[in-house]
């Protein structure tokens, strides 16, 4: 296609929910849910720069200051990689947030993917560029760090890759992902409170007790092993983090009695979704994730908390064309 001509293409890219640490993994291991994403749509247009024309679905709290905007800064990191072809072109940039803003379900994560991988695939539709995987979980990366405060890929990479993910290191990013031999079920239930992850991270502490440091990197490793070779027992062993879950556990009202009400009913165990509210009851069948869901949800109703809950299973494909 000439450059001055633009295609009328529109990309528009899902990307999925993520729960990030499982536990003992703090900002290492995530996974992708079935059920729940974000969708950000992209088109080449003849203003200048990357923008947001529209948001859907977010209460009017999202800013549609590219800038300001997770899924505006990883578009925006990708276009501004492709000067000087794009210089002479705009990327205009819709959104539509099925995932509640900190909920604890990688909100701001998917919304980062969706912007870097629908800049991509505009890129793609219009100039026939190859599509460059890295530059997409560089860009997406960037755009998280604007929500949390910091760099970290838990939630982007399952949001990119789907299936289980392990990020070894975030800069330079490294991941590996890996489809699990132990298949599971979740429940997800999220209480009506509000944390925000970069809130959440200011107030975890510097430094660790080593014991506790020793569970968890125990606990994370044993607990790859386990997935791998479809070892339920010692999988519900491992879903324990002794580090970060309970400087954040005493933010939710409810937490103890809601993972002993999950745990009641035959979970492998109940962990918080990233930095929560959100808590997540790992089940090996639908119908034990069901039950726990429930009942989990209703601890907190019961507490004049509003809270609902959904069943879902891994999600083997992160972000896609729809
Ligand atoms: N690893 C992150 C955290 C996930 O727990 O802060 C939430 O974005």
């Amino acid at each position: 296609m000439s450059p001055i001509e633009i295609s009328s293409g529109i990309s528009r890219v899902f990307v999925p929910a993520t729960v990030a640490n499982v536990g003992p993994g703090f900002d290492c291991f995530g996974f992708g849910l079935e059920q729940k994403g974000d969708v950000v749509s992209s088109k080449v247009v003849r203003e200048l720069g990357v923008r947001i024309a529209t948001i859907r679905g977010d209460g009017g709290v999202l800013p549609l200051d590219t800038e300001k905007n997770t899924a505006g800064v990883a578009a925006r990191y990708v276009w501004e990689r492709y000067h000087p072809i794009t210089e002479k072109f705009g990327l205009e940039l819709e959104i539509d947030k099925g995932l509640s803003i900190g909920s604890g379900l990688g909100s701001s994560a998917a919304s980062a993917v969706g912007g870097a991988v629908a800049a991509m695939k505009a890129l793609v539709l219009e100039w026939s560029l190859d599509y460059d995987e890295d530059l997409v979980l560089e860009a997406a990366i960037e755009g998280e760090a604007l929500a949390s405060g910091t760099r970290h890929a838990d939630n982007v990479a399952p949001a990119l890759y789907g299936g289980f993910t392990v990020v070894q290191s975030a800069s330079p990013p490294h991941v590996a992902r890996f489809t699990p031999k132990l298949p599971f079920q979740v429940a997800v239930v999220t209480p009506e409170i509000t944390i925000t992850t970069m809130e959440a991270r200011s107030s975890l502490p510097e430094l660790v007790p080593l014991k506790d440091a020793a569970a968890n990197w125990a606990n994370a490793a044993a607990m790859v092993l386990a997935l791998l070779h479809g070892d339920a027992e010692l999988f519900a062993r491992c879903l324990e983090d002794r580090v970060v879950e309970p400087h954040r556990a005493t933010r939710i009202d409810g937490y103890e009695e809601s993972k002993r009400a999950a745990l009641n009913v035959g979970v492998y165990g109940c962990v918080l979704g990233g930095s929560g509210p959100a808590m997540v009851a790992l089940a090996a069948d639908r119908i034990v994730a069901e039950r726990a869901g429930m009942n989990m949800a209703r601890i907190f109703q019961d507490r004049g908390i509003r809270a609902d809950y959904f069943i879902s299973g891994l999600s083997a494909s992160g972000a896609r064309s729809i």
